[in-house]
C-alpha cells in the first residue's frame, strides 16, 4: 500500500459543549473520519489559540502544532487539509492551501461569506487539480439517501418540486440546498427569487443571518425548489419531494422518511436505523474524499456540487436587493445581506422607508 496521506487541520477548536468552546469543534470530527480510513496520517494542526493546537496534537498523537497556518503549509508537506474555521475565514485558507499544492482541502460550510469568496475558491481550485469538498455530510445518511433511492425508482412518478423548511437560509440553508441539488442530479440553477426580512442582530459563526427568509428557484430541468426559512417557519416536514404520483417526506425526528406513492392510499414508513443528524455522515464523508483521491473520482461533496447551493443562497439575498428575480450566473460578488446591512438598508437600524 502507498504511503500514508499527510493530513493538516486548521482551526482545531475545542470540544463542543466543553468549557471555553467558541463552537462545535468539528475538527475533532474530522479527524476521527482521517483515523478510520486507516490511509492517513494525522501530520500537523494549528489554532491561532496555542493551548488548543498543542491539547489537540497531544490528543491526537500528532507531532506539529502550529499557531500560523502559513508556517504549517510551508514546513509540513500536507496532502490533505480540513479548514475547520468559521466561513470568513475560508477562501484565504483555501487559497494558501492550495498554493502550498496540497492534494486535497476538505472545508466546512458553509462555503463563505460572500459569493465572490465561494466562486475564486472553486476557480482556484479547479485550475489547479486541487480536490475541494465542503462538509455537507448530510448526503450521506440514510434517510437522504434512502430518499434519493425512492425517486430513482419512480416511486412517486416525475419529480416536480422540492420544499424544505430550517432556520435560515445561510448556515442551516447550505445544508437542505445542498439536499435539493442531491435528489435532483446536481442539476443547475436557472432563476431565484426570494425576499429576506433582518429586523434583528443574528450572526452564527461571525456571519449577520437573517430573520426569515423565503427562496424559490427554478432548476435547468424545470423542477422548482422552494426553501422557507426562519420565524414562523412550518412546512410540517424537513425536507419534502413532489411528484407527479406522489410524495416524499423527511422529518425533523422519527419517523425519519415517509412516502405517499404510486398505489399508496396512506402514507407509509420507510425504516431507517440512521437519523438525520448522525455524525457517521462526517465519516463517509472524509473516507470518499481519501477514496477519491486514489481513484481520481469525483467526491460526492465537491464544490462542483456545492457551489449551486451557495449560488442560490446569494442570489436569494440579491433578488431581496433587486426586488425582483435573479437570472443566473449570479454576476455580483458581494452578499446582498450584507451590504444592506452595512449600508443601514435593513436591519434594525435601517432608516424607516
Ligand atoms: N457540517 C456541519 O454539520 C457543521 C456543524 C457545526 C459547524 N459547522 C461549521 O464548521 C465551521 C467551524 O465551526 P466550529 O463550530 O467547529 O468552530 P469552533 O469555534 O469550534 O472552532 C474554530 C476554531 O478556529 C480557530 N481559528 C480562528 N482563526 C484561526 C486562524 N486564523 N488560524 C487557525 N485557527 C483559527 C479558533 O480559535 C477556533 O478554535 C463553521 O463554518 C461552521 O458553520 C458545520
Amino acid at each position: 500500500m502507498s504511503a500514508p496521506y499527510r493530513v493538516g487541520v486548521i482551526g482545531t477548536g475545542k470540544p463542543w459543549r466543553t468549557e471555553g468552546a467558541t463552537g462545535f469543534g468539528m475538527a475533532h470530527s474530522h479527524v476521527a473520519g482521517y483515523q478510520k480510513t486507516g490511509r492517513c496520517e494525522l501530520a500537523a494542526v494549528c489554532d491561532i489559540k496555542r493551548d488548543l493546537a498543542e491539547a489537540f496534537a497531544e490528543q491526537y498523537g500528532c507531532a506539529g502544532a502550529y499557531t500560523d497556518y502559513h508556517a504549517m503549509l510551508a514546513e509540513e508537506n500536507l496532502d490533505i487539509v480540513s479548514i475547520c474555521t468559521w466561513p470568513h475565514l475560508h477562501e484565504p485558507m483555501v487559497t494558501a492551501c492550495a498554493q502550498a499544492k496540497v492534494k486535497a482541502i476538505h472545508c466546512e460550510k458553509p462555503m463563505s461569506a460572500t459569493w465572490g469568496e465561494a466562486k475564486r475558491m472553486h476557480a482556484l481550485c479547479a485550475a489547479n487539480g486541487v480536490q475541494l469538498t465542503f462538509n455537507h455530510q448530510r448526503r450521506f445518511l440514510e434517510p437522504f439517501q434512502k430518499a434519493k433511492a425512492l425517486l430513482g425508482e419512480g416511486v412517486i412518478g416525475a419529480l416536480k418540486r422540492i420544499e424544505g423548511t430550517c432556520d435560515n437560509i445561510y448556515d442551516w440553508g447550505t445544508h437542505w440546498l445542498d439536499m435539493f441539488f442531491f435528489y435532483n442530479d446536481e442539476t443547475p440553477p436557472e432563476w431565484v427569487i426570494g425576499q429576506i426580512d433582518s429586523r434583528t442582530e443574528r450572526s452564527v459563526f461571525g456571519v449577520r443571518l437573517e430573520d426569515q427568509a423565503i427562496c424559490h428557484f427554478k432548476f435547468q430541468n424545470g423542477v422548482r425548489g422552494l426553501l422557507i426559512c426562519g420565524y414562523e417557519a412550518d412546512l410540517g416536514c424537513a425536507n419534502r419531494l413532489i411528484g407527479e404520483e406522489g410524495m416524499i417526506e423527511i422529518g425533523w425526528q422519527a419517523p425519519w422518511l415517509r412516502v405517499r406513492g404510486k398505489g399508496d392510499t396512506e402514507w407509509r414508513v420507510v425504516e431507517t436505523a440512521e437519523g438525520i443528524h448522525d455524525s457517521v455522515g462526517i465519516d463517509r464523508a472524509v473516507a470518499d474524499l481519501v477514496a477519491c483521491l486514489d481513484s481520481g473520482e469525483r467526491p460526492l461533496l465537491s464544490s462542483d456540487n456545492a457551489i449551486h447551493a451557495t449560488e442560490v443562497i446569494f442570489a436569494t439575498y440579491e433578488s431581496s436587493r433587486r426586488r425582483g428575480r435573479v437570472d443566473l450566473p449570479l454576476t455580483t460578488e458581494d452578499s446582498a445581506l450584507l451590504s444592506m446591512l452595512e449600508a443601514n438598508l435593513i436591519g434594525p437600524n435601517a432608516a424607516a422607508s
